[in-house]
């Protein structure tokens, strides 16, 4: 793929797609700042660790990357956390929480991005929205609501910014092997290997992914072979439909 010597700013990078993504952008050229809470275990050039409900340093993330990447091409905006239950189980911190990591995020930092890319002379941006933000599934209503917000602001952002050389799609998987999902069958007392042996039943191609099938998805949405793309939502589910 087109991405050598290219810079990147990947968030939630210390997580399971995450550090897929930082491995697999460093393995094509590719120089990359990682932000997360907590960066120790992760591969990049640099690393600007924060929490990102913190608007100050989410905004200034983008800023921080270009100086110290000396550019910025490539934003992947990863990070996001996973609430579950109905909306009667959920609680205000729920909702705030959801909505401050899984698009307030992401809002700040493309905002903050897009000048310097469109500065630049273009870029990519690469949001990781779910399925489950264009297919609602049960029990999950704040994380859908979120997925669905963020697969809007992409195709809202794409339009937006083609005309600058800015591409901004996103990937929206459906189950896929990391903490996030294993962290769900742990709180309800199942062993995460043999809840995800079964779950790996329910997939037309036979299993859920692996973080690098995902982070192979968003490679090619970040490279030139994407060029043409703009605003695009592209499913990553196995064959898998939400039921
Ligand atoms: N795992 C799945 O089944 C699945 C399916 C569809 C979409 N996704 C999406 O993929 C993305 C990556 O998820 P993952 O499965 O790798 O989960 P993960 O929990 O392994 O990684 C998420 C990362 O985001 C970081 N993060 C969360 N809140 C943060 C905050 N306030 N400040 C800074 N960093 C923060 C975490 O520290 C973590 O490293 C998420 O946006 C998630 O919603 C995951």
């Amino acid at each position: 793929m087109t991405l050598e010597n290219k810079t990147a700013l990947v968030t939630g990078a210390a997580g399971g797609i995450g550090s897929a993504i930082c491995r697999k952008l460093r393995a094509n050229g590719v120089r990359v700042a990682a932000a997360d809470r907590e960066l120790s275990e992760c591969e990049a050039e640099v690393h600007l660790p924060g929490d990102l409900t913190d608007r100050t340093y989410a905004s200034g993330l983008p800023q921080a990357a270009y100086n110290a990447l000396d550019g910025l091409d490539i934003l992947i905006n990863n990070a996001g956390i996973i609430r579950r239950g109905p909306v009667t189980t959920s609680t205000d911190e729920d909702f705030d929480l959801s909505i401050a990591v899984n698009i307030e995020a992401p809002f700040q930092l493309s905002r903050a991005a897009i000048p310097i890319m469109a500065a630049q002379g273009g870029g990519a941006i690469v949001n990781i929205a779910s399925c489950w933000g264009v297919h609602p599934g049960p029990n999950h209503a704040i994380y859908c609501m979120s997925k669905a917000a963020i697969a809007s602001l992409t195709r809202c952002m794409g339009r937006d910014h083609a005309h600058q050389g800015i591409r901004i799609n996103a990937v929206c998987p459906n189950e896929v092997d990391t903490p996030m999902l294993r962290s769900g069958f742990e709180a309800r007392g199942l062993d995460p290997d043999t809840a995800i042996a079964d779950l790996d039943q329910s997939v037309p191609l036979g299993h859920i992914a692996q973080p690098e099938e995902i982070a192979d998805v968003v490679l090619f949405l970040a490279s030139d072979q994407a060029r043409y793309l703009c605003g695009s939502l592209i499913e990553a589910n196995g064959g898998k439909a939400v039921a």
